[in-house]
C-alpha cells in the first residue's frame, strides 16, 4: 500500500524520552534564537530583489510572507512541542502520513535548507565585495565573484565561505546562546542604525508609482521574500528544551516573526524612500520586465549606472548602497561590516539543518548508510557534511540568489503545508495523545496556513515551480528504485536507533534545527 507505512509515533518518541533535554529556554532565549535564524540575506541583501518585482509595494509583500508565516509556526509548534525528535518535518510526516509523504518532504527539505544555504552564502559574498571595494578604494572585476548569470563566471567568495563553514560543522562546531546573542545584537544594531539614518530622510515621492507592477508583482515579492522569514522553525524545534511551551512556545515564534516584521516593514521603507535612488523595477529598453539575477538585468543595470542612474534593484548590499548613497559611507560600510560577521551563522545553522535531515533519513534506510557515518575524532557527521558542502558550494558558485532563494522557498512551502495538514490529520487520527503546545484555533490556523503556502508556491515564478516538479519527480523515482525496499519500517525494523548517542548533545539553548 503506498501510503501505509507509517512509523509509529510511540516509537519516534522512546528516541525523544532517552534523549531529553533540559528544558531551560524562556520566551526571551527563544525570540532570541527566532531572531537569530532569520535575519540574513533575506532583509539584507533580497530587499532589492523584492522592489524589482514589487516596486515600493514590497512592503505588503513583507506583511503577506510574515502572516503567512505566523500561521504556518503556529503549526509547526505543535508537531514541534509533541514530536520533539531529529527530522523536523520529515519526521513529523513520517509518523502521521507514511513513508512516501515523509520521503517527498525530506527530498523537500534539502532545497530548503542546502540551497538555501548557497543564497545566504551568496548574499555574503555581495557584502564582503562591496565592502572590501569601498574600504579599499579599488574596483574587483566581476569575473570572479559573481556567478554566470549575474555578469560574472564563478563566484568565489561564496564558494570560501561555504567550504569555511563545512569545516566548522566537520570539526563539531555549534553556535552557543552566547554567540547567537553577540550576533543578533550586532544584526538588530545594524538594522536599528539603518532605520535610524534612513526614515528621517525618506521622501514620500519615491514611493509613487507604489504598485507599479499590479499586485501580481506583489505577490511574487512576497514569494521570493518568505526567505527573509526562513529559519523561524528554529524555535519551534527547541520545544523539548523549552519552560512552559504552552506559554513560551507562542511567544517566542510570534515574537520573534512579529520583531522581524516590524524591523522588515521599517527598513523597506528607508530603502524605497531614499532620496536619490529609485526603488522602481528597471525594465528594458521596451518597457519589459526583467528578472531578477538575469543577464538581462544585469546588462540593463550596467548600462544604467553608466549613465549616472542610481538603482537599489542593481545593488548586491542594497542597505549598505543606500546608506552610502544618502551621505553615511562610513555607517554603510559598518553595517556591511555586521552582514558579513553575522551572515555565516545563518548558513551554519542551514547547513546543520540539512546534515541532521539527511542523517535521520540515512538512519530511517531511505538513504545510504554511509550518509550517517561519524568521525571518530570530530563525533560528527563528516561524510555527509563533506557532500552537503560542496553542492552548497556549486550553488553558491554558479546561481544568483533571488533564483537560489526561489528554490529553497519552494521546497520550505512545501514542508511548512505538509506540516500544517499533518497537525489536522494528527488532530483527527490521535485526539487524545499529550500535547504540550496546541495550535490555537487549529481548524482556522492550519487550513490557513496550508492556504498561504500555496498561493506563495504559485507565485513564485516559472523556472522555480518547474525545478520543485522536476526536483520532486527525481525524488520519486529515487524513492522506487532505492529507498523503498532498504527502508527500515518497510523491512520491519521499526526500533528507532538512538541519534545523539554518537552526536554531540548540543549545548543548552543552542540552535538544533531538526
Ligand atoms: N531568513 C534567512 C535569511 O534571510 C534564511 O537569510
Amino acid at each position: 500500500m503506498l501510503f501505509g507505512r507509517v512509523k509509529p509515533l510511540d516509537a519516534i518518541l522512546a528516541t525523544a524520552e532517552k534523549k531529553s533535554l533540559h528544558r531551560s529556554l524562556g520566551a526571551f532565549q527563544l525570540t532570541m534564537l527566532g531572531i537569530g535564524a532569520v535575519i540574513g540575506t533575506g532583509i539584507f541583501v533580497l530587499t532589492a530583489e523584492a522592489a524589482q518585482k514589487a516596486g515600493p509595494g514590497m512592503m505588503i509583500s513583507f506583511i503577506i510572507a510574515g502572516l503567512v508565516c505566523a500561521v504556518a509556526a503556529l503549526c509547526y509548534a505543535e508537531m514541534a512541542a509533541m514530536v520533539p525528535v531529529s527530522g523536523s518535518a520529515y519526521t513529523y510526516s513520517y509518523a502521521v502520513m507514511g513513508e512516501l509523504i515523509a520521503w517527498m518532504v525530506g527530498w523537500a527539505l534539502i532545497l530548503e535548507y542546502a540551497v538555501a544555504a548557497g543564497a545566504v552564502s551568496v548574499g555574503w559574498s555581495g557584502y564582503m565585495i562591496g565592502y572590501i571595494e569601498h574600504a579599499f578604494s579599488i574596483d574587483i572585476p566581476n569575473t570572479l565573484v559573481l556567478g554566470p548569470l549575474d555578469g560574472g563566471l564563478i563566484n568565489l567568495p561564496a564558494m570560501v565561505i561555504a567550504g569555511l563553514v563545512t569545516w566548522l560543522l566537520v570539526i563539531g562546531t555549534k553556535e552557543s546562546a552566547t554567540i547567537n546573542a553577540i550576533l543578533v545584537g550586532i544584526k538588530v544594531i545594524a538594522l536599528t542604525l539603518f532605520i535610524i539614518l534612513a526614515i528621517p530622510v525618506m521622501q514620500m515621492e519615491q514611493f509613487e508609482p507604489f504598485a507599479p507592477l499590479g499586485f501580481g508583482g506583489i505577490s511574487a515579492a512576497a514569494a521570493s521574500i518568505f526567505f527573509a522569514y526562513v529559519g523561524f522553525d528554529a524555535v519551534s524545534t527547541a520545544a523539548e528544551e523549552t519552560k512552559n511551551p504552552q506559554r513560551n512556545m507562542p511567544i517566542g515564534l510570534i515574537g520573534s516573526l512579529g520583531f522581524c516584521t516590524i524591523f522588515y516593514i521599517l527598513v523597506s521603507a528607508g530603502v524605497i524612500g531614499a532620496p536619490g535612488i529609485s526603488a522602481q523595477p528597471v525594465m528594458s529598453a521596451i518597457g519589459g520586465i526583467l528578472e531578477p539575477g538575469s543577464p538581462q538585468l544585469a546588462q540593463e543595470c550596467a548600462a544604467r549606472a553608466a549613465a549616472g542612474a542610481k538603482d537599489v534593484v542593481c545593488s548586491k548590499e542594497a542597505l549598505a548602497y543606500v546608506l552610502r548613497e544618502i551621505g553615511w559611507p562610513q555607517i554603510g560600510n559598518l553595517v556591511g561590516l555586521a552582514a558579513i560577521l553575522a551572515l555565516p551563522s545563518v548558513i551554519l545553522m542551514m547547513m546543520f539543518g540539512q546534515t541532521r535531515i539527511f542523517f535521520t533519513m540515512s538512519r530511517d534506510g531511505l538513504l545510504p548508510a554511509m550518509f550517517s557515518r561519524i568521525h571518530p575524532k570530530f563525533n560528527t557527521p563528516h561524510v555527509i557534511t563533506i557532500l552537503t558542502g560542496i553542492a552548497v558550494s556549486l550553488f553558491a558558485a554558479f546561481f544568483p540568489v533571488g533564483a537560489l532563494a526561489n528554490i529553497s522557498n519552494s521546497g520550505t512551502l512545501f514542508a511548512f503545508a505538509a506540516v500544517s495538514f499533518a497537525v489536522l490529520v494528527l488532530r483527527r487520527t490521535d485526539p487524545s495523545r499529550k500535547r504540550p503546545f496546541r495550535t490555537p484555533l487549529v481548524w482556522i490556523v492550519a487550513p490557513l496556513s496550508i492556504l498561504g503556502c500555496i498561493y506563495l508556491f504559485f507565485s513564485l515564478d516559472s523556472h522555480s515551480i518547474m525545478l520543485f516538479a522536476i526536483w520532486a519527480a527525481i525524488g520519486f523515482a529515487v524513492y522506487f528504485a532505492y529507498s523503498r525496499s532498504r527502508s527500515h519500517v518497510g523491512r520491519g525494523i521499526v526500533d528507532v536507533p538512538e541519534v545523539d548517542n554518537d552526536l554531540q548533545p548540543p549545548p543548552p539553548g543552542a540552535y538544533t534545527p531538526n
